[in-house]
This record gives structure tokens, C-alpha cells and sequence, in this order.
């Protein structure tokens, strides 16, 4: 058999993944399915270009490691737009089929866990939603104890014998990125005189505010759909992810703005 376009992408397997399991079916199940799929492939793609960045860094290639930062802030601007598409959904179509989401939930995609970990927002506690032995328990474990794209930052600074303090290079990688004043005067410094250095930064902070801006629109849209009620995966819905948003994931690098 010749490869065509559709064995080569799997079509048939593809485009047999979209079951819904209201009755009928309800016409939005298709698009609630399809968006979260689509939002997966994303999150994939995502971290495969977040380690090749953490490659990159390690081996001093600026010029690449940009080239990556710009293909991963693409898409997240349209993973954020996505949410658009979502909301044309109104309250009353998603309740006719959200119960039969039962307890499922965007909280156990294991591949935004995986992101946030990357990201250096670390928490061991997530790890509790997986099975012991469980492939995807195995996986956020590995992420889990694996240094954080700040931490190939901090690295690569102290490649190019910067003086990057001790306690930062050799933090713990399972704890979350905490802020670091002791950072501050090496990165104020760089960013006034090394525009390399400065420019990494300003990725960084744009992935930053990127993930924060998806956290907004997802609780916005959270709200605009199921307004105050508890969400499938058990936590007080809107109210919690309203906690989860504003939270910085490089909080040396919005800091030094006002000591600039
Ligand atoms: C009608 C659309 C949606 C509604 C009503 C909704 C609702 C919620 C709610 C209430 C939560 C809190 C956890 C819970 O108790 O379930 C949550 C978490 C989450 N949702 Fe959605 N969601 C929607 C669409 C999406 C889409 C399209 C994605 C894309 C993958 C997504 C990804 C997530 C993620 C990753 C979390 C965990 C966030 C965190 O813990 O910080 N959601 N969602």
C-alpha cells in the first residue's frame, strides 16, 4: 500500500475518537469533544518544544532557543483563542449533556499537569489524582523531579560565568519557583547590558502572561456556563480557579520591573 495523507496521519483512527454519550446525540457533545482533543494535540506539541528548549538553553543556542519561544507563544495564543470557539456554547446546550461527563474533568488531563510542572509550578499533591504504577502517575513523577525550563535558565546564565547564587543552582526541582531577591542585582544588571539575556527574559515573561492569560479566559468562560456550580471534577468550580489565576511563574523576572 502507498502512503497517501490519510494513512500517514492516521485518519481512520483519527476521526473514529469522537463518541459522544448523550442520547441523540446532543449536538454541542461533537464540539466539547473535539475542542478537548484538539487542546491535548496542543498541550503535546507544547512540551515537546519546552524540552527542546531546556535542550537548547544547555547547549548555548540563543538563536534557536528564540525561534522555539516564538513557535510555543504561537501556540498559545491559539490555544487561548480556542476558548472563543467554546464560547459559543451556551449554558443550556452544555447542560444537556453535562452530566454525562460524570466526574470528568479538565483537572485530570495529566498533560496540563505536565505543562505547569515544566513551567515550574510544581505540586507534588496533583500527583494523588494518578494510580500508584499508573503510566501517567509515571510520567508526572518523571516531570516532577526534573529541573524546570527556570532552572535551564538559571543554568545557561551560569554557562556564560554569570555569577548565578549557589542556593538557586542547586534549589530543590520538586518545589515550585519561589521568588528569589538574591537574583535580582544578576538580572537586573543583564538585562540593562546583555540584550541576548534580555530578550530570553522577555519570552519567559510572555509565556508567563500567556498561560495567565488562558487561566482567565478558561474561569471567564467557566463562569459564563456554569455560573457558581461545584465542576465535574469536584472542586467549587469558578471559585477555585479564580485562585489559580494571577499567580506569576517567574516571579524574579516581574519583580526586577520595579527596580529597573
Ligand atoms: C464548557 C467548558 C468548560 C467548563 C464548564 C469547564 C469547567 C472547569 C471547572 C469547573 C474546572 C475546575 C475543576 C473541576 O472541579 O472540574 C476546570 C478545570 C480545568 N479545565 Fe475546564 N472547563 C471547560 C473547558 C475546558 C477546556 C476546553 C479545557 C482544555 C483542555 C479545559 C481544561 C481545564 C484544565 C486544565 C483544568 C484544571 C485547571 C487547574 O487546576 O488549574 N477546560 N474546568
Amino acid at each position: 500500500m502507498p502512503l497517501t495523507y490519510s494513512t500517514y496521519l492516521k485518519l481512520d483512527e483519527l476521526l473514529a475518537l469522537q463518541q459522544p454519550l448523550s442520547d441523540g446525540p446532543e449536538h454541542d457533545e461533537t464540539l466539547f469533544i473535539v475542542i478537548h482533543q484538539v487542546y491535548e494535540l496542543w498541550f503535546k506539541q507544547i512540551l515537546h518544544e519546552l524540552d527542546h528548549l531546556k535542550v537548547l538553553l544547555s547547549r548555548h543556542d540563543t538563536e534557536r532557543a528564540n525561534a522555539t519561544f516564538k513557535r510555543i507563544l504561537t501556540i498559545l495564543k491559539v490555544v487561548v483563542a480556542q476558548i472563543d470557539v467554546l464560547e459559543t456554547m451556551t449554558p443550556l446546550e452544555f447542560l444537556s449533556f453535562r452530566e454525562r461527563l460524570a466526574q470528568g474533568s479538565g483537572f485530570q488531563s495529566r498533560q496540563f499537569r505536565e505543562l505547569e510542572f515544566v513551567l515550574g509550578a510544581k505540586n507534588p499533591k496533583a500527583l494523588d489524582r494518578y494510580d500508584v504504577g499508573s503510566p501517567a502517575r509515571a510520567r508526572l513523577e518523571r516531570r516532577l523531579a526534573e529541573p524546570t525550563l527556570w532552572d535551564a535558565f538559571l543554568r545557561f546564565l551560569d554557562a556564560q560565568d554569570h555569577d548565578v547564587p549557589d542556593a538557586q543552582l542547586e534549589r530543590d526541582v520538586t518545589q515550585p519557583i519561589a521568588e528569589a531577591p538574591e537574583l535580582h542585582p544578576l538580572l537586573i544588571r543583564l538585562y540593562k547590558t546583555d540584550p541576548v539575556v534580555r530578550a530570553l527574559c522577555e519570552r519567559l515573561v510572555d509565556l508567563d502572561e500567556g498561560i495567565q492569560e488562558w487561566r482567565y479566559r478558561h474561569v471567564k468562560m467557566v463562569q459564563r456556563t456554569i455560573g457558581g456550580k461545584m465542576g465535574t471534577g469536584g472542586s467549587a468550580g469558578a471559585a477555585y480557579l479564580m485562585q489559580t489565576i494571577n499567580k506569576p511563574l517567574f516571579p524574579d523576572l516581574w519583580s526586577i520591573r520595579t527596580e529597573l
